[in-house]
């Protein structure tokens, strides 16, 4: 905050130290100043603009009382929340912890809220449910609430269903103390996070990257660090362990969220010398591995390691339904115990009911089937938007041909993707813009498309509107070819 930039007229009938409240409120307003930022003393206030003292205590005491910053004793003066929206309850204000403030962004949420019936959505990540075995999932869940009302009603341990633990260690190839069952991976980035980071710990994670681990990892405290897998430069990665001795690596090998690209053996084998050359655990986050298209993507860094290092989470969300909220961790026994306090804490245990009908549906078969009826759906879903694309944008936007996952990751040529996405929801589509994914500035020409979770006219009809909004974009920049 540059203090030079305030400026105070003392002849004027406003009162001094108001015209400094208004001064402090615009800078919060306009990110100047932001939540948990500590304010200079009063007497240093005062020195640094001219002005009394009193007029500091007066202005910092209005500021205090409108709820935006909040001082302690023997700490100082600290931001604590921005100006509230109109008409928000006054006793919430400057509540909320500064934590929060800074580092949840609305972008989770609104991508949640993207799913509305006269909205195209290609932002959230979701696969083609529609497909999802209804009848066989009814007979299961039934089957279950009548035999064992305890296990589908009642608590379960916070590691989750034995029996499920059990069906998922089988698959895995590991014992089932190793498994500990979650409510959706974003969960586990949840119970890692607060498990591992303190504040001011480093992270090293894919760059551009999965917007809810940046949130989760921001949240505890961590310092983020990129390395960009689309490029899987090994040398850049052992310098930034070098650089930052991170307390984790955090990836997202296989089709990766949102660049949808993946690594390949030779590197994998890298990262894993790296990892045990520097002493990095690896949070492994195969949301996406078995959602190949033709070719199986390279064995996970957990099945390669294999000594312990890895801590491999895996989501049911994108191969099953992301509704009923399952995913799972597979690592060593002391860290699932560690992970399992955890959730024990925040919501206790997963439901019963879904964590049987899931393992049933694994052991029965039903699970596979479905799985591979996605892949095949997927992939004639992708093509119809590639090809939709290639028809709409025959120039100003280039992406790679899908391999698998649920993503087009696509970068504009002429216009940057806030822009587009102002129009395209005026059109009633909606995509992620690039900038999500970076927790710095970047992706600023980058979108994501999600082609899974459409039926493949509503894809067409959406890159319709995607290209209606381009056009009316492109106009209002200025742009001309
Ligand atoms: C890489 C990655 N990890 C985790 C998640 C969260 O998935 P879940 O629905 O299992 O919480 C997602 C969701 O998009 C993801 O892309």
């Amino acid at each position: 905050m540059d203090w030079n930039l305030i400026n105070l007229d003392a002849d004027s009938a406003t009162p001094l130290y108001l015209q400094l409240c208004s001064s402090l409120t615009e800078a919060i307003k306009t990110g100047k100043l932001e939540p948990g930022d500590q304010l200079p003393s009063e007497r240093k206030l005062a020195g640094l603009l001219a002005i009394s003292r009193t007029t500091a205590v007066n202005a910092y005491e209005e500021l205090e009382a409108r709820g935006l910053v909040r001082s302690y004793v023997g700490r100082g003066t600290f931001i604590s929340a921005r100006p509230d929206r109109l008409g928000a309850q006054f006793a919430w204000r400057g509540k909320v912890s500064p934590l929060i403030q800074r580092h949840l962004g609305p972008d989770i949420r609104a991508l949640l809220a993207s799913n509305k019936p006269q909205m195209i959505s290609f932002s959230a990540g979701q696969p083609a449910y529609e497909y999802f075995p209804v009848e066989r999932f009814l007979a299961v869940t039934e089957s279950r609430l009548r035999s064992q009302p305890r296990d589908t009603l009642g608590f379960l341990p916070a590691e989750g269903h034995p029996y499920l633990r059990e069906c998922i260690a089988t698959r895995e190839g590991v014992r089932h103390e190793e498994v500990m069952i979650v409510a959706g991976t974003q969960q586990a980035l949840d119970l890692i996070a607060r498990c591992l980071i303190y504040p001011q710990d480093r992270v090293v994670m894919d760059w551009p990257g999965y917007l809810g681990a940046i949130q989760s990892f921001q949240f505890s405290g961590a310092v983020l660090s990129g390395w960009d897998m689309t490029l899987a430069d090994l040398d850049e990665l052992e310098d930034s362990l070098i650089k930052h001795r991170p307390k984790l690596l955090y990836l997202n090998p296989s089709f990766q969220n949102p660049t949808a690209c993946t690594l390949s053996l030779e590197t994998r084998q890298g990262i894993i010398d790296l990892a045990r050359k520097y002493r990095t655990p690896i949070v492994e986050d195969e949301a996406y591995r078995d959602l190949y298209f033709a070719t199986e993507p390279p064995p996970s860094l957990f099945e390669l390691e294999g000594s312990g290092l890895v801590l491999y989470i895996r989501s049911l969300s994108k191969t099953f339904a992301p509704g009923l909220r399952l995913g799972y961790i597979v690592a060593d026994e002391a860290i699932i115990d560690q992970l399992a306090l955890v959730k024990a804490q925040g919501d206790l245990f997963t439901p019963g009911l879904s964590q049987l009908a899931l393992a049933d549906l694994l052991t029965n078969g039903v699970y596979d089937n479905y799985l591979k009826l996605l892949r095949l759906k997927h992939q004639e879903r992708a093509r119809v938007m590639e090809a939709s694309l290639q028809e709409a944008f025959p120039e100003g936007l280039s992406w790679q041909k899908s391999q698998g996952g649920l993503y087009i990751w696509a970068q504009l040529h002429h216009l940057e993707s806030g822009e587009l996405l102002a129009e395209a929801t005026k059109a009633g589509v909606s995509f992620m813009p690039g900038s999500s994914f970076f927790f710095e500035p970047g992706g600023k020409r980058a979108l994501r498309l999600c082609y899974s979770g459409t039926e493949p006219e509503a894809i067409r009809s959406g890159v319709e509107r995607l290209k209606r909004a381009y056009n009316q974009a492109l106009g209002m920049s200025g742009f001309s070819l």
